[in-house]
C-alpha cells in the first residue's frame, strides 16, 4: 500500500488525477468509477485536461462502483444521473462504453451475474477509484460485507443513510437498498487509488491503512490489494502513526517511479 500526504484537497485531485490519466490513456483501458464527493475533484481535472486535449477518454471504458435501488434512473441522485452528468460528459467518455448497475432491474440478481460477466468481457479493471466512508465502507460494502463478495445487493447501514441525506431532501428520502461491487470484485481490479479529504475521514483512513484487517472496516482488505494506493489531505491523515515515514517516503521516491503531472 502506498500512501500519499499532500497539503490539501486541491493537491489530492491533481495528484490523483494524474495516476487515474495515466492509466486510463492505455488503450482499452477500463476505469472503476466511484461516485460521493471524494472524487469530485479527480473528475474536475480529468475533464480540464480533456478540454485541453491533453487527454483522450472517448475510447475508456467505465463500470460503476454502485448504485441505489429504488430510486428511477432519471432521479438526479441515482448513481447512473451522477455518472453521466460529473463523469461521462464533462471527461467525454462514449455512453455507450460506461456501465452502472441496473438498480431497477426486475431480476436483481441476474442484474448482478451480468455486471459481474461485462467486467470480466471487458478485461477486468485496470484502475478502481474509490472514496471511503466514515464507517470505513468502500462502494456500498458496508460493515461486515465478505471479503470475497461480488456485485450484489445491499442494505444500507443507518450511517450511510444519515451521511448521504445531504444529497437528498431528508434522510427518509435516501434508499435502504443498493447495488455494489463487492469486495472480491474491487480486489480483482489492478490498482485501486482511494482517495479522501478533511478530517471527518480521519479515523476511516486510520483504520483503513493501519488497523487489522476486518470485514468490520471493509476498506481494510485494501491492506491485501496487490497495489492500492491511498491519496489523502494532511486532515484525513491526522490519525495515522506512521505519517511521517509516509511523507518521507513520497517526497524520496525515486524519479522514475513518479506519475508525472497532467498538463
Ligand atoms: C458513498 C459511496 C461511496 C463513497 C462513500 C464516501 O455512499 N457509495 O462510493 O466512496 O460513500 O462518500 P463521500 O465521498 O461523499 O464522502
Amino acid at each position: 500500500m502506498e500512501v500519499i500526504i499532500l497539503s490539501d484537497a486541491a493537491q489530492v485531485a491533481r495528484v490523483a488525477a494524474a495516476v487515474v490519466a495515466e492509466v486510463a490513456a492505455r488503450p482499452n483501458a477500463v476505469l472503476g468509477l466511484a461516485t460521493g464527493s471524494s472524487p469530485l475533484g479527480i473528475y474536475r481535472e480529468l475533464a480540464a485536461a480533456v478540454e485541453r486535449g491533453a487527454l483522450d477518454l472517448s475510447t475508456t471504458r467505465g463500470f460503476a462502483l454502485d448504485e441505489y435501488v429504488g430510486i428511477p434512473e432519471e432521479h438526479p441522485q441515482s448513481y447512473a444521473s451522477v455518472i453521466r452528468g460529473e463523469v461521462i460528459e464533462p471527461l467525454g467518455m462514449d455512453p455507450a462504453l460506461v456501465r452502472v448497475p441496473d438498480g431497477r432491474a426486475r431480476d436483481i440478481e441476474a442484474a448482478c451475474d451480468e455486471y459481474e460477466a461485462a467486467i470480466r468481457a471487458a478485461g477486468g479493471i485496470d484502475l478502481q477509484i474509490l472514496g471511503v466512508g466514515a464507517n470505513g465502507h468502500i462502494g456500498f460494502n458496508e460493515p461486515t460485507s465478505s471479503f470475497a463478495s461480488r456485485t450484489r445487493i445491499k442494505t444500507l447501514a443507518p450511517r450511510t443513510r444519515e451521511d448521504n441525506a445531504r444529497f437528498f431532501d431528508s434522510v427518509e428520502e435516501v434508499p435502504t437498498h443498493c447495488l455494489t461491487q463487492g469486495l472480491g470484485t474491487i480486489m480483482e481490479s489492478r490498482c485501486a487509488l482511494l482517495v479522501a479529504q478533511g478530517e471527518a475521514k480521519a479515523d476511516a483512513v486510520a483504520a483503513v491503512v493501519e488497523g487489522p484487517v476486518t470485514s468490520v472496516v471493509p476498506g481494510s482488505i485494501l491492506q491485501h490489494h496487490r497495489r492500492a494506493t491511498i491519496v489523502v489531505d494532511e486532515a484525513a491523515a491526522s490519525g495515522l502513526r506512521l505519517a511521517d515515514y509516509y511523507r518521507w517516503t513520497y517526497a524520496h521516491k525515486p524519479e522514475w517511479q513518479r506519475v508525472p503531472p497532467l498538463v
